[in-house]
């Protein structure tokens, strides 16, 4: 029986797990691969940070997510089908490690933050 979330480190294996999922996912892969080329050993500690914060109520992100999806939109157009496959391979990578509340959380903020995130990006596109 899976446990809730409840440590920076719980976190981390559960970035560890979405990311290898998402980088080779058919429909976003290639934002990670081809456009960004991220580098998770470098990113991976500040996405924890902003994640660290929402569900453990730590202070240690100071970026700001809507503005770097932005300047990705720039790099390749963005759009909502794009944003639900995220979700999608989020929910279910929480899902399949984490029961709780806050698992809870992380869905449903996640949820929230990204129709923000499309929202935003859609109007400053016009
Ligand atoms: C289609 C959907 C998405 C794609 C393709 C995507 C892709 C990326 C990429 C490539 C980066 C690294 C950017 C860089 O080079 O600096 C990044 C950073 C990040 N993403 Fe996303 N993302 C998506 C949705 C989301 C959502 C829904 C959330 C939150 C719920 C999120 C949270 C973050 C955070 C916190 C960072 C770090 C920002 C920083 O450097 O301060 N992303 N994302």
């Amino acid at each position: 029986m899976p446990a809730d979330i409840a440590s920076r480190t719980d976190i981390e294996s559960l970035l560890t797990k979405f990311y290898e999922r998402a980088f080779a996912d058919d429909v976003i892969g290639f934002i990670f691969t081809e456009i960004t080329h991220l580098d998770l050993a470098t990113h991976l500690p500040v996405i924890a940070n902003f994640w660290e914060d929402i569900l453990l109520g730590t202070h240690h992100y100071h970026g700001n997510p809507v503005k770097v999806h932005l300047e990705i939109d720039r790099l390749s157009e963005l759009n909502e089908n794009q944003f639900n496959r995220w979700l999608f391979l989020w929910q279910i990578t929480v899902d399949r490690y984490f029961t709780g509340p806050i698992a809870d959380e992380a869905r449903h903020r996640a949820n929230n933050i990204a129709k923000v995130m499309i929202a935003k990006i859609l109007q400053k596109r016009q």
